[in-house]
Formats: structure tokens, sequence, C-alpha cells
């Protein structure tokens, strides 16, 4: 069942996604080596509550953060810990904000302080596929012109696509129909409709396309130990080009006011 928003619920989710992209955007001081996973952990779930949301992830089926915490070969849902962040470390945020009955989902992959080139083009390569996944998801479209394009991109650049895990509709819940894996072909799977929020979130990996869940129930990784790259934003279908209500914009001047670097074309240059 795929839920068509009112102009309301739209409004409400915006804020939701406001709240999630301020976020990640305070996350984002705290990157850097000597910090723990914990601590960002921490300043996620304080801003959310110190702005009237909720934090969807914890206590969702057990699950115990505010954020996922995807360090190197991890590519979804690891658990905040004593980990301490090092020079070289990629690690993805994957938060849900809760506001006002409405969720908003995104996912920012950093780099801790100078990183492999190699690791920097799989960042590049990865954001890029969101915005290419997003620029194919246009009303009257289907979800599988979203997942062509991600897979597309990300394959002609040398990178695999996970295949276990999904973007998604969100709504009141974190996780709505349809499904929106990022490998496919055009033309198939649900049309895309006006008012349709989906999440789109590549999960694209330097080596091989295979996973492990670990023995927590939870942690995913790349079953080469090669690193992975996750970025997720919130779009509203439109009859035209979608609106990302989320935004990487305060969480990468936030970046750039540390010193750090942004990789990735920016995505108005990302054309067909
Ligand atoms: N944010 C994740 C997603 O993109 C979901 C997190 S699952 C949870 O779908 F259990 F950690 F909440
Ligand atoms: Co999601």
């Amino acid at each position: 069942m795929i839920y068509i928003k009112t102009p309301e619920e739209i409004e409400l989710s915006r804020e939701a996604c406001r709240l999630v992209s301020l976020t990640l955007a305070e996350v984002a001081k705290w990157v850097k080596p000597g910090e723990t996973t914990l601590r960002l952990d921490t300043i996620a779930r304080e801003f959310i509550l110190d702005n009237g949301g909720k934090p969807a992830c914890l206590g969702y089926h057990g699950f115990p953060g505010t954020l996922c915490i995807e360090v190197n070969e991890t590519v979804v849902h690891g658990f905040p810990s004593s980990y301490t962040l090092r020079e070289g470390d990629i690690v993805g945020t994957d938060c849900v904000a809760e506001l006002n009955g409405f969720n908003g989902d995104m996912c920012y992959t950093f780099a801790v302080g100078d990183i492999d080139p190699k690791i920097e083009q799989l960042l590049a390569v990865t954001k890029e596929s969101l915005y290419k996944g997003i620029h194919a998801a246009k009303g009257g479209k289907r979800v599988g012109d979203i997942s062509n394009a991600v897979q597309t991109y990300c394959e002609r650049h040398g990178y695999s696509v996970v295949r276990e895990m999904c973007g998604h509709g969100i709504g009141k819940s974190m996780h709505e129909d349809p499904e929106v894996p990022n490998y496919g072909r055009r033309g198939i799977g649900p049309v895309l409709k006006p008012g349709m929020l989906i999440c789109i979130e590549p999960m694209i990996n330097l080596g091989s396309k295979n996973i492990v869940i670990e023995r927590d129930g939870w942690t995913c990784r790349t079953r080469d130990r090669k690193p992975s790259a996750h970025f997720e934003h919130t779009i509203l279908i439109t009859p035209e080009e979608p609106e990302v209500l989320t935004s990487f914009e305060p969480i990468e001047q936030e970046i750039l006011a540390c010193g750090g670097k942004i990789y990735g074309r920016a995505p108005r240059e990302i054309a067909e």
C-alpha cells in the first residue's frame, strides 16, 4: 500500500527532514580522529530531543542507537560504540528523526581527516549516484528507473551495489511501500506519483557486492572487508524533478568550516 501524502502531511514531513538534516550537521562537528561513535550518537540524540523530535531508530526492533554507524567495511546498521575514529576512516551516520508524527531519514558518509584517494572516489561516486537516482524520480516514471540510474552509474565506475538492502517509502512509519532497490531494470516497478515520499539510499561497495551480518544480528559488513559508502535523502515526488526534503548543505557547511573536504560534484552538475 503506497500512501499519497496530503499537503499538510508533506509540510510536517518537511519539518522532520529539516530536523534530521540539522542533526547530522551537528554530528559533522564531532567527526574527527579521537572521538568515539558513541559520542556522535549522543550528540544526535540530544539534538533531536532538544528540538522536540524523537530519535526513531532508538529502540526500533531493539536497535540500540539514534544513529546507525557505518565505519569503513560496515555497510549499514552498525551500533554506536567505544570505537575511536582514526584518520583515514570513513563513517556513515544514518539517522531517522520523527517530528509531529512524521519521519525524516537520511545518511551521510564522512571522511575522518585525510583518506585514501580510492575511497575519496568511492564517496564521490556514491553521492553522485544518489543524485542520479533522484534525477530519475520524476512523476510518472517507475521505481525501476531510479534503481537502474543508481546501478548504472556505480557499476560504470567499477563499484558494486549491495542487493539485500533497499530504499523505501516513508511517512508516519519509517519504512513504507514501495521498496526502492539500488539495482534493477528501467520501466519496472510501481509508478511514481506526485505526493509520494520515498528514501533513496545507495549502499555501494569498493569490492564485491557480498555482505555478511555479524553475530549481533544487525551489523552488516562487506564480506571482503573492503569499504562501503552510503548516502540517503528523503524526497517528494512531484510532476517534474522531485523535491529533496533532507539536505546535505548544512552538513557540508560544517565540514568546510572544520577544514574538511567535500567529495563529488554538486547536484546541479549531475546531468543525465
Ligand atoms: N535509517 C535506516 C534506513 O535507511 C533504518 C535504520 S534501521 C534501524 O532505512 F533499525 F536502525 F532503525
Ligand atoms: Co532509509
